[in-house]
């Protein structure tokens, strides 16, 4: 007897008409005509089942913080920076965990299951780091929660950064972050970076930096960061976050740049939302939009995960947990709006992101765990097109969100009375 049944999926890799058993939280068997028992079947009624969304790319202690103790009047990433830097005395454990568990069940509303989470360690309390920790233990049930150990104030222009990341690694913190272009120079920048994939590769950890979140063609640290991937033997296990100076850069360079990170198997983890509303703020017209090359770096073989970066923070004032958002935005700035290209940016928010996380048991196979989502929505395109309502959320084979499909009721002479925009203008994108 299985726990659960769906029937008659669409799968993003274009299969339709499939049935999905789950037994015992995992996948049982994929394939068509199933005909075995289960204790609960849903009818998909041929629209998407994907696995999980993932956000690689997040900052949990800011989250839902709009407003505290101020708005950012500016816009730009260093007032977000400063204006964080007045919020952190003032932070408590108890609203630090009380937000972030409210923005997980906001996450898991979105389908969103898997988060990396950058944690600043500048703070000689660790109080944000304790206070995460306590998070991840508590959500561990439905959302994997990865740390990031991240010198918000830079790794040597803050006294006690180093001492303190070390502190926050010895607790329990997953992954060695970084921000060279916040440090005093480049050289700083470039030392800071050598310094911290060494700690990574004594302690056998991941890193993920913020990288280049610069309009400065010269801000060329991902260059350093990937020398010093390769120079260390750390290949796939590497980060490079936002790298938006590689949108100002000159193109020579750049073509000497995308094979070297291809070759240190860097993941690239562009963040469309907030970098197109940060970059360019210097600009007057034509105005930067401030977007790493995404198809490009795609077109070297690089992994490209795409995150959401903040939501309701110091840094940006918008968000909603929705990684199809993201999405949206990327086909948006990146102008990748073929079938293929559309195709690319949703693997950018699900299976690219579960590589650059290292998460193993990941997608719809038999075998893995049972975690998927439900979309009001036939494939990844209209997904993205639509932002989809996530009818049901499944984890470890248990339904643990459930949402209305969206569908208005439409009093119009002569017309039908309802409207699923799921529905509205059904298109073979096989064409
Ligand atoms: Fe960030």
């Amino acid at each position: 007897m299985l726990d659960l049944l769906i029937r008659n999926a669409n799968l993003p890799d274009g299969r339709s008409g499939m049935d999905i058993a789950i037994a015992n939280g995992r996948f049982e068997a994929i394939d068509r005509g199933i005909s075995a028992q289960a204790v609960k079947t849903i009818d998909a009624s041929g629209r998407l089942v994907t696995p999980p969304f993932i956000d690689p790319h997040f900052h949990m202690d800011a989250t839902l913080s709009l407003g505290l103790p101020r708005l950012n009047r500016s816009g730009t990433l260093l007032e977000g920076i400063a204006l964080w830097g007045e919020l952190k005395p003032l932070l408590t454990h108890e609203a630090v965990v009380e937000r972030a568990l409210r923005y997980c069940d906001l996450a898991v509303s979105q389908g969103l299951l898997s988060i990396r989470s950058h944690v600043d360690i500048c703070d000689d309390r660790l109080l944000a780091v304790d206070a995460l920790l306590d998070v991840r233990e508590q959500v561990k049930s439905y959302i994997d929660l990865q740390l990031v150990a991240f010198p918000q104030d830079g790794l040597f222009r803050a006294a006690n950064a180093e001492h303190n990341l070390l502190r926050a690694l010895d607790k329990g913190v997953d992954i060695v972050g970084g921000i060279p272009h916040f440090e005093r120079t480049m050289e700083d920048g470039a030392a800071s970076v050598k310094r911290l994939c060494e700690i990574a590769a004594d302690r056998g950890l991941r890193v993920d930096f913020h990288c280049d979140e610069t309009d400065d063609p010269m801000s060329r640290h991902i260059e350093t960061l990937a020398a010093q991937t390769i120079r260390l033997g750390l290949q796939g296990r590497v980060a490079g976050s936002h790298l938006t100076s590689m949108h100002s850069m000159d193109n020579y360079y750049v073509s000497k740049l995308l094979p070297l990170i291809a070759e240190a198997q860097i993941h690239a983890i562009p963040n469309p939302l907030i970098n197109t509303t940060l970059q360019g703020r210097h600009d007057t017209y034509p105005k930067r939009r401030g977007i790493t090359r995404i198809p490009e770096l795609m077109a070297h073989g690089v992994n490209i995960a795409l995150g959401q970066d903040c939501c309701m923070d110091p840094w940006y004032s918008m968000g909603s947990a929705d990684m199809l958002e993201v999405a949206h935005m990327a086909v948006h700035v990146s102008q990748m709006t073929s079938v293929e290209a559309k195709g690319q940016i949703f693997d950018a928010v699900t299976t690219n992101s579960a590589r650059a996380m290292g998460i193993d048991d990941y997608g719809l196979e038999k075998g893995n765990a049972a975690n998927c989502v439900i979309l009001q929505a036939r494939d990844p395109i209209e997904a993205i097109r639509l932002k989809a309502t996530r009818l049901c959320v499944i984890r470890n084979g248990q339904i643990i969100s459930e949402t209305p499909s969206k569908t208005a009721a439409l009093a119009l002479p002569g017309r039908p009375s309802q409207l699923d925009s799921a529905n509205y203008a059904p298109v073979d994108h096989s064409q």
